[in-house]
């Protein structure tokens, strides 16, 4: 059959009928807010570069916390600026470290939230990278033994969940044993497995202060022009032990998170990132396109790829039209 008789307009003729033919939506349970703690007190900054994202000092970030529980969003991801950095970033596996005050405060007043934290050093480090540094380069075995005590550290202090983000061979397979030598062994791990060298981490860079003082990351992070490789990086990564696996970015990357989703088994998140979400704030707020709905179709652009979960600093402004009624 072919046309006249065959013709796909018929299904999209009403609202009803697209409603009922629609294959992808979505819903609360997609979504993972990014909040930035940051050492002071009573401080809520907005990031210039990402309007409508604060960083919050501890004694804050239980409202803004309660605000993503009360929208319905079901996890957040935590990433810290702290007051001291060093050259290995110690501030990651202190007591005092901003995450563990954070994570500790917010498992006494929200406890029903499910905290994930981001597990780097970049963010830590006087020289802004994602370890310790050996010569010209961050120094890959090193790094994971620090990684190991960052993470014992978060789940002492109550993460449900770590996300280590630092690009390091090995990384989930000690990240496991550590966590299970000590007790913890039901705490999952979110690896971001395929992480690109990125200058869509931008502004986000400006919000953690965690951009390298020398050089750039491509000694870690992927190639984007590879696609093979981060097959390889995710199979790996399954390997070693992942409960969840990674693409980041993902709009330049949709190609990406759907081949992982067809390499896997695994559950597949995909992180929005700062400069995808500054693009459209930007563009919005000069009128040349419609915010609202530039945001739901990139979201849906990167669910209908093969996500299962995303990280994306509009879950708010999603959440409240989806609790509206209004997709
Ligand atoms: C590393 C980390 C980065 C992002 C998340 N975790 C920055 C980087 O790799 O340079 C970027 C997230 C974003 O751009 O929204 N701790």
């Amino acid at each position: 059959m072919e046309f006249p008789k065959l013709r796909p307009r018929r299904l999209r003729l009403s609202e009803n009928i697209r409603r009922l033919v629609r294959e992808t939506r979505l819903t609360l349970d997609d979504l993972i807010y990014p909040i930035f703690v940051r050492y002071g007190e009573n401080i809520v900054e907005e990031v210039p570069s990402m309007p409508g994202v604060y960083r919050y000092s501890v004694d804050k970030v239980v409202d803004a916390v309660k605000e993503v529980r009360d929208l319905g969003i079901p996890a957040i991801i935590l990433f810290g600026i702290p007051e001291h950095k060093d050259e290995v970033g110690s501030d990651t596996w202190s007591e005092q470290g901003i995450i563990q005050r954070a994570l500790r405060k917010i498992k006494k007043e929200v406890p029903e939230m499910y905290v994930i934290t981001d597990v780097c050093f970049c963010e830590y480090t006087t020289h802004g990278h994602c370890g310790v540094i050996k010569g010209h380069t961050v120094d890959n075995d090193l790094t994971l033994e620090n990684l190991k005590k960052q993470v014992v550290s978060h789940a002492e202090n109550g993460a449900d969940m770590v996300a280590p983000s630092g690009m390091m061979d090995g990384m989930v397979q000690a990240i496991r044993s550590a966590l299970d030598s000590a007790g913890y062994t039901h705490i999952p791990i979110m690896a971001y497995s395929a992480k690109f060298a990125s200058a869509f981490y931008g502004p986000f860079r400006d919000a953690a202060e965690s951009a390298p003082a020398f050089g750039d990351r491509r000694s870690y992070q992927m190639d984007p022009a590879n696609a093979r490789e981060a097959l390889k990086e995710v199979l790996l990564d399954v390997q070693e032990g992942a409960d969840i696996v990674m693409v980041k970015p993902a709009l330049a990357y949709l190609d990406i998170i759907a081949k992982v989703k067809e390499a896997t088994l695994l559950p597949v998140c995909a992180y929005n990132v700062s400069g995808e979400y500054a693009m459209i704030k930007a563009a919005g707020k000069l009128g040349w396109i419609d915010e609202e709905k530039v945001m739901i179709e990139t979201l849906i652009s990167i669910k209908r790829a093969g996500a299962d979960m995303i990280i994306t600093y509009f879950a708010k402004d999603l959440a409240k039209l989806i609790n509206k009624g209004l997709i």
